[in-house]
């Protein structure tokens, strides 16, 4: 039988859904994959009704139909700050991962170097495997996920292609301040890199946190790549809409890319979120509101189970410290912790390039029932792993 290509051997089953799989096996509550299991805004249900009548069931435009890209456009600029043309800045993709394959195969040429900060979401090293490139990690230091200066300056010295840059961040929860948005664009400008960024939290944010648009910075439109998706703002990652926004020559070639990738993000769906993009401002100011309530619930339960963590800035994950439990391996903790106390974690060694064993990933995009359901449960972790370390 002839053989698969290298390039799929070079990358793993993903960690976070198999930890769903063992959460579905020992029926524990599944804090490991970041979705969340409450439904979507109202006027997006009725509006994917009545579009299930009236359509359309064919193909959009390749790039994005026109009505959901005007809409779209209408957003994102208000949001960005930024005058966007619908037809000359925008791609509509499968998701936020689309775009961010799109993005990278737009970008990088086989062997080109791309900056990628340590933790990440995991998908971005598929990318570049995918895309033939090389990755060059600079860590985010826990517990506050800052970047040494000089080590992304020596990072920019190897000449990279491009940095990516995720926006609030997944695992660890940080948003970038503006000093050290301003300091990779320096960076950027001074070695003529582009910027993707994935900016799927966009309105996820706890105050006093605010999102700055890299490309929204003085000069880095004509550099940057944003993708982003509806995934996380409406509630709907099963609807996989997501987006590109860069300047005109770059979006010619994403069209490209995106065209002989999926051909189109669903017709159906595109014509149905447009109810979400022209929802007011007060509906995003409430999503903070709203997710502000879970993280604060979900802390509350870590602070009383005296767990050791990072307050998330944006994004609905908690990286919690496990060092004191004594585990030489987040794994094998991580199976312990959905088998005997029935809550499911991500360990955060598959987030790192760097060896941290020591941190646990949970996400708080869940009803707030289902939020306490896992606090109390937590609330019995530290006994638990006194009993199984003396056994
Ligand atoms: C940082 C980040 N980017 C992208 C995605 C996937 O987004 P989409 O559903 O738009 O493909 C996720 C999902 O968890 C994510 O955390």
């Amino acid at each position: 039988m002839p053989s698969t290509s290298q390039r799929t051997s070079t990358f793993g089953e993903s960690v976070i859904r198999r930890m769903t799989r063992v959460a579905n096996t020992c029926g524990a509550i599944n804090l490991s994959q970041g979705f969340p299991d409450f439904s979507p805004p109202e006027a997006l249900l009725q509006a994917a009704e009545r579009v299930a009548r009236q359509g359309p069931h064919q193909y959009a435009v390749t790039w994005g139909a026109a009505n959901f890209r005007q809409a779209l456009a209408r957003k994102q600029s208000r949001f960005m700050g930024l005058p966007l043309d619908p037809d000359a800045h925008l791609v509509v993709t499968c998701g936020s991962t689309e775009a961010m394959m799109a993005a990278m195969m737009t970008a990088c040429n086989p062997g080109d170097k791309v900056i990628i900060f340590s933790p990440f979401y995991e998908n971005y090293v598929a990318d570049t495997i995918l895309t033939g490139a090389q990755p060059i990690h600079v860590a985010l230091r826990p517990p506050e996920f800052a970047f040494d200066p000089d080590e992304l300056r020596r990072a920019f010295a190897q000449k990279p292609k491009a940095l990516i840059l995720c926006n609030p961040s997944n695992p660890s929860g940080k948003v970038f301040t503006r000093e050290e948005l301003l300091f990779i664009a320096q960076l950027a400008e001074e070695h003529d890199t582009f910027v993707i960024t994935d900016e799927v939290y966009e309105h996820i944010l706890y105050a006093p946190n605010q999102h700055i648009y890299f490309a929204a910075l003085p000069g880095m439109f004509e550099r940057t790549i944003s993708c982003s998706s509806l995934s996380k703002t409406y509630s709907i990652t099963g609807w996989r809409l997501g987006y590109v926004i860069a300047p005109p020559r770059v979006i010619d070639a994403v069209r490209k890319v995106h065209d002989f990738l999926t051909v189109g993000a669903a017709a159906p769906l595109q014509e149905a979120a447009i109810a979400g993009l022209e929802l007011p401002d007060s509906y995003y100011w409430e999503l903070q509101t709203i997710y502000t309530e879970k993280r604060d619930v979900f802390l509350g339960y870590l602070d009383r189970a005296g767990l050791t963590y990072t307050r998330p800035q944006g994004a609905y994950y908690v990286m919690v410290d496990i060092a004191e439990f004594g585990w030489d391996d987040d794994t094998e903790f991580s199976e312990w912790l959905a088998r005997e106390v029935g809550v499911a974690a991500v360990p955060g060694s598959s987030f790192f390039r760097e060896p941290v064993r020591n941190l646990i990933r949970f996400h708080f995009a869940k009803q707030t029932s289902t939020l306490r359901a896992a606090g109390e449960r937590l609330l019995h972790l530290r006994e638990k792993a006194r009993t199984a370390r003396n056994a």
